[in-house]
């Protein structure tokens, strides 16, 4: 099974195979934009495994694989046996005896590992409490489908150091860009990702100094899914990080700003923000479809 490519963490891919997989995520962008059917997984199926919510996950799971001429099956864990208690490892080894590849979107980021150490097939991280890579790749292309190549340039996180934040410090850390985290004490991302990023990473706690001149601004929710509730010692904690324009005025005058979404409009991130049509939220959102469908390709390879 070593020779199993999975997709767990960005520390997955390798430099090369990140840029690759980015230029194939544009590709394919452009073949869907004009009309032209490409079916590489004719015959390919995806299970998908959900034990949280999910609406752009799923949607572009399912449709990345129907377009590319596979299929994909939505599994709630509460509907399966998954639900019952059935062993993860049982249960990986049946499924991927079944299917060509398998997407899961959990809590404990080491249920994902447990699984992909007993699949047969590629295992997808569509979500965990730790990262979120697959957001990644679509912020990744947004960004630089946008403004070119990201190698020294500066990002500033505003909020939470959760599962997306954790992410940007691994893209940080492979592409070469500079991330500033601004968030209160007791919400950093975890100490060890960030010394693996030395050099790439840093906190800092003041919002206006992190925005500074920065080419890119990204939040996400103050409470991530399995944190409900928590959601309002969270506001109270985190309402100085929002994502408004008198921070994106700090920053450079051609600064772009992201959000994986679902959005809450006057916390985290300003309506008029949101509502921008300049914003290019709506496009990092569609780019999950086709960095997905390079991701799958390149798994399934
Ligand atoms: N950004 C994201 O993963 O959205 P969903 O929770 O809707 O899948
Ligand atoms: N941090 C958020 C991301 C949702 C896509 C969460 O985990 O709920």
């Amino acid at each position: 099974m070593s020779h199993t490519r999975h997709f767990l963490t960005l520390n997955d891919l390798t430099r090369d195979e990140l840029l690759a997989l980015l230029k194939r995520a544009s590709e394919l962008k452009k073949l869907q934009r004009n009309g032209v059917a490409h079916d590489s997984l004719k015959g390919k199926v995806m299970a998908m495994i959900f034990a949280k919510s999910s609406t752009r996950t799923r949607v572009s799971f399912e449709a990345g694989m129907t377009q590319l001429g596979g299929s994909a099956m939505f599994l709630s864990s509460a509907d399966t046996q998954m639900g019952r208690g059935e062993p993860i490892s049982d249960t990986a080894k049946v499924i991927s005896s079944m299917v060509d590849i398998v997407m899961i979107r959990t809590f404990a980021h080491t249920d994902v590992e447990l699984f992909a150490e007993h699949s047969s097939v590629p295992v997808i991280n569509a979500l965990t409490d730790d990262y979120h890579p697959c957001q990644l790749l679509a912020d990744m292309q947004t960004w630089m489908e946008h403004r070119g190549d990201v190698q020294g340039k500066t990002v500033c996180w505003l909020g939470d150091g959760n599962n997306m934040c954790q992410s940007y410090i691994n893209a940080a850390k492979i592409l070469g860009f500079h991330l500033k985290i601004a968030c209160p004490e007791g919400f950093e991302p975890s100490t060890e990702l960030l010394d693996q990023a030395q050099g790439f990473a840093s906190i800092e706690n003041d919002p206006k100094r992190a925005s500074e001149g920065a080419h890119l601004l990204v939040t996400d929710v103050w409470a991530s899914m399995g944190q409900e509730e928590e959601a309002r010692m969270r506001e109270q904690a985190l309402s100085a990080y929002q994502l408004n324009q008198d921070l994106l005025d700090l920053a450079d005058p051609e600064a772009l700003y992201l959000h994986c979404l679902p959005a809450h409009r006057g916390e985290e991130i300003t309506a008029d923000l949101m509502d921008n049509p300049d914003t290019v939220i709506w496009d990092e959102a569609e780019n999950r479809l086709h960095a997905q469908k390079a991701l799958i390709e390149f798994l399934l390879r």
